[in-house]
């Protein structure tokens, strides 16, 4: 069974980002074991509906956190969050109206993506997240 299995490099040191991806991670295993399963369609249509609202979500929060700090890799970074999610919406689409996937490529395909967003993109962001002061007002000192 395919299965995405959380390894030390996956981690940005950001406390919101790395929470959001043991999650996206989770849902992804839940939709792999959807896929696996002999009554899978129900359960995948389920598991992909809770992975497109996640996504959508964490995807929101990473571009808020982008806009605060007025990032200058946003748009790219941006293109590739709307990309995925138009991606895995059509998926779901496909599914719905009784299309036959090819497991393994859907399974290869969303985790070597989320692997290598993670790894550059989010890293990147990670990077410049660190190096800006939080949205938290600063303590008066006197
Ligand atoms: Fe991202």
């Amino acid at each position: 069974m395919a299965q995405f299995s959380w390894t030390d490099d996956l981690h940005t040191r950001n406390e919101l980002i790395d929470g959001d991806h043991r999650k996206l991670i989770d849902l992804l295993n839940v939709l792999f074991e959807a896929m696996d399963s002999a009554q899978g369609n129900q359960r995948m249509s389920k598991a992909m509906n809770d992975l497109i609202a996640y996504t959508g979500e964490h995807f929101a929060r990473e571009e808020a956190e982008m806009e605060r700090i007025e990032y200058v890799a946003a748009l790219a970074h941006k293109a590739e969050h709307a990309k995925l999610l138009e991606q895995i919406v059509e998926l779901k689409a496909m599914l719905d109206a009784g299309g036959r996937i090819n497991i393994p490529a859907v399974s290869d395909f969303l985790s070597e993506w989320l692997r290598n967003h993670i790894l550059a993109a989010d890293m990147k962001l990670a990077g410049a997240l660190k190096h800006q002061p939080s949205s938290e007002p600063l303590p008066q000192l006197h």
